[in-house]
């Protein structure tokens, strides 16, 4: 896709290589206003650094990222943010001496200073500028069902509530385009449809990159699908036409063959997922404290 399309994000070309590793191999697509777009794979299939790529925490060794016409490839994170890019990590990322309030006025400084790490190191300028963050961040953690945690410490809060708060962090800088990191990992299974229903709420403000190892949950949430193995896009396009392509499903087979006799269809590329998601869900606790 380009700009002529109607694409608010153009992805073309990406490659990003970490020494002999090629993690994203010429990755082109398009994300439309108001679209949720899910990304998927396999762990280790490039998802995180697409993310990092999009947000600017990392460069790419080729292509360029377009979004409402302006190349960010080129700008450092703290600009990305003034244009509305905004991001959850996988796993939670708040900061740990701040309450949840304190956490998500850091998303809302974003918009007011040159970006985050600006915006943590002002927090707070003045009596007045506080009460407006505040204001506006207390309004972020309703929309995200948190309000009730303002006051407390992420240590203090149990996960799902936690990840509620990550995610009024960046809709407190008022994204117009929202990189979401596993939003659903760790969440029990009745938390799911709220936080589909707060997505689709979302979209009607920003276009919405997702990567999620939940398909049923992407299935009903995304407007189309990418599917990166090995760092190349290997299928795109609606939800369904990607869960019947039968190169996802070998995709997400990987080694072991096993999933194979679940059935033909539908079935077994939900079942091979829900493999994957197990085995990197094991992986994440991890990682985050790399992030
Ligand atoms: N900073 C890094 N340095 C070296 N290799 C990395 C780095 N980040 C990711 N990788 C590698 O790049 C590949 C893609 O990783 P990642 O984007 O985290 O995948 P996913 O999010 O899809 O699980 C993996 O092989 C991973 O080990
Ligand atoms: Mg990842």
């Amino acid at each position: 896709m380009n700009a002529d399309s109607g694409s608010v994000l153009d992805v073309d070309g990406v490659t990003v290589r970490f020494g002999g590793l090629t993690a994203l191999d010429g990755v082109s697509f398009g994300v439309a206003p108001r679209q949720v777009l899910g990304l998927i794979g396999p762990n280790g299939a490039g998802k995180t650094t697409l993310l990092n790529v999009l947000c600017g925490f990392i460069r790419p060794n080729e292509g360029r990222v377009r979004f409402a016409g302006r190349e960010l490839t080129r700008l450092p994170p703290h600009r990305l943010a003034g244009l509305g890019v905004a991001r959850t990590l996988q796993g939670v990322g708040l900061f740990a001496g701040l309450t949840a309030v304190e956490n998500v006025m850091v998303g809302a400084n974003c918009r007011a200073s040159a970006g985050f790490w600006p915006a943590l190191a002002g927090l707070p300028r003045s009596g007045r500028d506080e009460r407006r963050l505040r204001a506006e961040a207390l309004e972020a953690l309703r929309q995200t069902g948190a309000a009730a945690a303002a006051d407390r410490k992420p240590g203090e809060l149990p996960y799902g509530v936690r990840k509620r708060v990550a995610l009024a962090r960046a809709l407190a800088a008022r994204p117009r385009l929202l990189l979401l990191d596993e939003p659903a990992s760790g969440l029990a299974d009745d938390e799911l449809a709220g936080l589909a229903d707060l997505v689709t709420q979302i979209a009607a403000q920003a276009a919405l990159v997702v990567v999620e190892h939940h398909m049923d949950w992407m299935m009903s949430v995304c407007d189309s699908l990418v599917v990166l193995d090995f760092g190349k896009v290997i299928a795109s396009g609606s939800p369904k036409d990607v869960q019947a392509d039968p190169a996802v499903t070998a995709a997400y087979l990987g080694a072991d063959g096993e999933a194979a006799e679940t059935g033909t269809g539908d079935g077994a590329a939900q079942n091979a997922t829900g493999e994957r998601a197990a085995v990197n869900g094991a992986g994440d606790g991890a990682r985050d404290n790399d992030e």
